[in-house]
């Protein structure tokens, strides 16, 4: 029996599991699917299986659950531009996010490495832009390449599904679309929008923060007025990334051209979400502010009158390395374990919208690269995202290993063990970037460098 309650608080719910029956009240519609989650998690991992296994059956403990999150932006970004995911994995990944109960995916679909949105004006967008000649193995100062075609794009009818899927489970697709730093592919395509139309570029096969930007013309103000009037028709999303971040050498005129595609937004009844960097730019509209660089960025935000999600570096960026493991697998960035993600303590503030993961790909070239790195951080995260603040790792930490561990999988969830990688997760051919310490942060120094076997 499910019925509507309007007392229970956004997205909540009220499972009553009875000998004789199941009662839902939901306070909405993402709180049915919630209650829904919140019944296969009690029924078990056999529940997270696609089909039944022969000779069991479902049982659910009974009992009263009530629940409701702590935040209402619960996140998660997916970098589809440097290692492309097909349309299958996206959906795939998508269930995964459902799982958990978050409800925010931002798609990262356009960087220097490829572009991945079909736009109908602008066919060189996908010709040229949506695959490179090969990609850098490893680390950003290496010469390796791989020589091996990189590429792929959704079109505007596999995006319209994606949207469709994510919402059906409560989650909001917010598309992102990187200017004017990290739009080397774009500038590959089309020349014009770069500062020296007659050199040509390729969709870059490096890694790191590129140095190109985008010539902030009349031009390219109205190519980038073009895709986005095709972002909008494609994803309902109030919110609407842009970008702005890591715009090395970017003049007031790089400025004055990432505030007038803010305001075109705006002018089209959406609010742009832009990287912390854009709180060096005058005169922006009222924004979502991704706060990534450090904790004073969503201070500055705030007395800006913006709205923040918390996207920190020090502890959401999934794709750096998760132990000092000797056979940690291309061990980028600051040590994030487990316990250091689920010991990330947001703020609770009127304009703190929530909390957001940040998956980029440089180094998860396979889904299966992307199920180590986010799982299980991502759960200790929704944790975070779902309960009051001061949670326990020491009652999470058994829970997760008992009980969702299991679901995991289940699913078909290629976690990375607690205890380390299994052999076939470890990359000893990969050559990676000297690992950056977090200073106030023990047991986060640099470890040595792996060398390839
Ligand atoms: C970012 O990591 N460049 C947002």
């Amino acid at each position: 029996m499910v019925h509507t309650d309007p007392t229970l608080p956004a997205e909540g719910y009220r499972l009553t599991i009875t000998p004789t029956g199941i009662e839902v009240r939901t306070s909405d519609a993402a709180g049915l699917v919630y209650a829904r989650q919140t019944l296969r998690q009690l029924a078990g991992p056999d529940a997270f299986r696609a089909a039944p296994i022969p000779g069991r059956t479902l049982t659910v403990p009974c009992g009263v659950i009530e629940d409701y999150p702590r935040f209402a932006w619960r996140g998660c970004l997916l970098d589809v531009a440097r290692h492309f995911r097909t349309k299958a994995e996206v959906l795939r990944f998508i269930d995964l996010l459902a799982a958990h109960k978050l409800n925010v995916l931002q798609l990262h679909l356009t960087d220097d490495q490829g572009w991945r949105i079909e736009v109908p004006d602008f066919p060189r967008l996908t010709e040229i832009a949506s695959w490179r000649t090969g990609s850098m193995v490893g680390r950003h100062d290496g010469p390796e390449r791989d020589g091996r075609p990189h590429g792929g794009f959704y079109t505007t009818d596999d995006l319209h599904e994606i949207v469709a899927y994510a919402t059906a489970r409560a989650i909001t697709v917010i598309p992102e679309i990187d200017v004017p730093g990290h739009s080397r592919a774009a500038i590959a395509a089309y020349p014009e929008l770069g500062p020296a139309p007659e050199t040509p570029w390729e969709v870059w096969t490096s890694w790191g923060i590129s140095t190109n930007l985008l010539h902030p013309s009349d031009y390219a103000l109205n190519f980038f007025h073009r895709v986005f009037d095709h972002v909008l028709t494609i994803f309902p999303s109030q919110i609407i990334g842009l970008g702005g971040d890591e715009a090395p050498g970017a003049t007031p005129a790089h400025g004055q051209f990432v505030a007038d595609l803010a305001k075109y937004l705006t002018s089209r009844g959406r609010t742009p979400l832009a990287w912390d960097e854009v709180l060096e730019i005058d005169a922006l509209p009222p924004m979502v502010i991704g706060a990534w660089r450090d904790d004073t960025a969503a201070t500055r935000a705030t007395h800006a009158g913006h709205k923040v999600v918390l996207c920190p570096e020090s502890a959401y960026y999934l794709d750096h390395r998760q132990s000092d493991h000797p056979n940690e697998p291309i061990p980028v960035g600051y040590l994030h374990t487990l316990e250091h993600v689920h010991a990330y303590t947001p703020a609770n503030a009127p304009h703190i919208l929530g909390i957001q993961a940040q998956i980029w790909t440089e180094h998860l070239d396979t889904a299966r690269r992307i199920d180590y790195a986010t799982f299980p951080r991502l759960c200790a995260i929704s944790e975070t995202a779902w309960s009051p603040p001061l949670h326990d790792f020491t009652e999470f930490l058994p829970r997760l290993r008992d009980h969702h561990l299991p679901r995991l999988a289940a699913l078909g969830v290629e976690y990375r063990p607690l205890t380390g990688p299994h052999p076939w997760q470890t990359r000893p051919d990969v050559p990676h970037t000297a690992h950056r310490p977090l200073p106030d942060r023990p047991g986060s120094a640099p470890n040595r460098r792996i060398t390839p076997a």
